[in-house]
C-alpha cells in the first residue's frame, strides 16, 4: 500500500494544495491528521520549547488530533518508518508512534470544552489537575517527569489510582468516602475530567487530582514504583470486534505496567461489562508472575458470571458450558454505579468483577 505522505513529504515543491492530500494525510492542513511523514519530521520541531505546560497549555498542545497522529504513525510501513528522523527520547511514545509499537486503547472523542465544563476547567485545573510536561501527543506524558504525591497533597497516605476515569463517577464518590486515601484520576478524556473536576470541588474535596494521560505512561515512567496501593480499572473500552482486540487496555504488555506502580500487597481491582474481555483479565493476570488472584477458585459453575452470560446470551452466543474456572470477585463494594455499568445492565449484559493481589 502506498504510505500516506502529502505532496510536502513527498517533495513537490510549494505548500501542499488541498487536492494533492491523500485523504488520511494533511501536511500543513490543519483540521485534517497530518501524514506519517509530516508527523516525524513536524511535531519534534514543534517541541523545540521543550517538556512543558499543563493539559491546556499552548506549550503542551498538539495541533492534530493524537488518534490522528498515532494512527498515521502505526500505519506508516515499518520499512519506511526506519528511514525516519528521530528527534525525540528513545523509549517514548513518540519514538515508536504508539507506546511501545502498540495501538492506543482510546480514540479522540470531542476535546472540545464548552459551558460549564469549560468554566470549571479554567477555574480547576490549576488546583487539582497535574501539569504534565508532554513529549509530542497532547495525552503523553514526557519519560522524566516523575509525580511527587506527597508534594502535591501535603501528606503521606495510601494512593489509589482509577485508569479511565470518564466522568469520575467512581473516583469522587470514593474519595469522599475515604478521605484518609488519596486518589489520581487518569484519563485522556479532557471533558471527562472538567466535569470531574466539577465534582471534586462542588464537593470541596482535597484529596483527588487528576491527570490527562495516556495510562502506559503513566504507569511506565510517571508513577514511582511501588508508590500506589490500589489500581483501579472500570470498564474500559471493549473493542469487542475481534480486528479491534489489540486495543484493549488489559493484556500481557499492560500487565507488568500495573505491577510495576502497585506496592507489595497493592490491589489491582478491574470490572467490566464484555465476558470476552473478563476472561481475557482473567487469563492475563491469572498467567502474570506478579499476581495472585484474591478470590482464586470463587464462584465456579452456576455461581459464575460468566456462566450466567453464556445461559442468557447477554453479550456472546448462548451456551449451556458452565465455568469450571471461577475466580471472579464480589461487587465491589466501593465502586458506585455509573452510568455506563447502568446502561451495560439495562442491556441485559453481565457485570464481571476481578481483584488481584501484588505479590
Ligand atoms: C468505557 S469508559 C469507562 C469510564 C468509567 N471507568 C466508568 O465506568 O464510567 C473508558 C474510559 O477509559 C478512557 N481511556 C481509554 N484508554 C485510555 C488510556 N490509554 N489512558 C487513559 N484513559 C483511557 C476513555 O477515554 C474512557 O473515558
Amino acid at each position: 500500500m502506498r504510505p500516506a505522505v502529502c505532496a510536502t513529504a513527498a517533495g513537490t515543491p510549494g505548500p501542499p494544495t488541498a487536492a494533492a492530500l491523500p485523504r488520511s494525510c494533511v501536511g500543513c492542513r490543519r483540521r485534517r491528521p497530518p501524514c506519517a511523514l509530516c508527523v516525524a519530521t513536524a511535531v519534534p520541531a514543534r517541541r523545540s520549547e521543550g517538556p512543558g505546560g499543563g493539559p491546556n497549555s499552548r506549550a503542551g498542545r498538539s495541533p492534530w488530533p493524537a488518534a490522528g497522529i498515532l494512527e498515521a504513525m502505526s500505519e506508516f510501513p515499518e520499512a519506511a518508518r526506519a528511514s525516519l528522523p528521530r528527534a525525540v527520547t528513545p523509549g517514548s511514545q513518540a519514538s515508536h508512534g504508539t507506546y511501545q509499537a502498540q495501538p492506543v486503547s482510546f480514540v479522540r472523542r470531542g476535546t472540545r470544552l464548552q459551558g460549564r465544563r469549560e468554566r470549571a476547567w479554567q477555574e480547576y485545573e490549576k488546583t487539582y489537575a497535574i501539569d504534565v510536561p508532554r513529549h509530542v501527543a497532547d495525552t503523553s506524558v514526557h519519560p522524566d517527569f516523575v509525580f511527587a504525591a506527597e508534594d502535591t497533597f501535603g501528606r503521606r497516605a495510601p494512593l489509589i489510582v482509577e485508569i479511565g476515569s470518564g466522568l469520575g463517577d467512581a473516583v469522587v464518590f470514593a474519595a469522599e468516602q475515604n478521605p484518609d486515601k488519596d486518589f489520581l484520576a487518569v484519563e485522556v478524556y479532557l471533558p471527562g475530567l472538567a466535569q470531574t473536576l466539577l465534582k471534586v470541588a462542588s464537593r470541596g474535596l482535597t484529596n483527588v487530582r487528576v491527570v490527562q494521560a495516556n495510562a502506559p505512561e503513566v504507569l511506565s515512567t510517571m508513577l514511582p514504583a511501588g508508590s500506589v496501593s490500589e489500581v483501579w480499572v472500570f470498564f474500559p473500552d471493549p473493542w469487542h470486534k475481534t480486528k479491534h482486540n489489540k486495543r484493549r487496555m488489559v493484556k500481557e504488555t499492560f500487565a507488568p505496567l500495573v505491577s510495576r506502580v502497585l506496592q507489595p500487597g497493592g490491589l489491582w481491582r478491574l470490572a467490566t461489562d464484555w465476558s470476552d474481555y473478563a476472561r481475557q483479565m482473567r487469563e492475563v493476570l491469572s498467567t502474570s508472575e506478579d499476581f495472585a488472584n484474591v478470590h482464586d477458585g470463587e464462584r465456579i459453575g452456576a455461581d459464575s458470571p460468566l456462566t450466567q452470560a453464556r445461559t442468557t446470551a447477554g453479550d456472546c452466543d448462548r451456551s449451556d458450558e458452565p465455568d469450571t474456572e471461577g475466580g471472579w470477585a464480589p461487587r465491589f463494594a466501593g465502586r458506585i454505579l455509573t452510568g455506563f455499568e447502568n446502561k451495560a445492565q439495562l442491556a441485559g449484559r453481565t457485570v464481571f468483577d476481578l481483584t488481584f493481589r501484588r505479590l
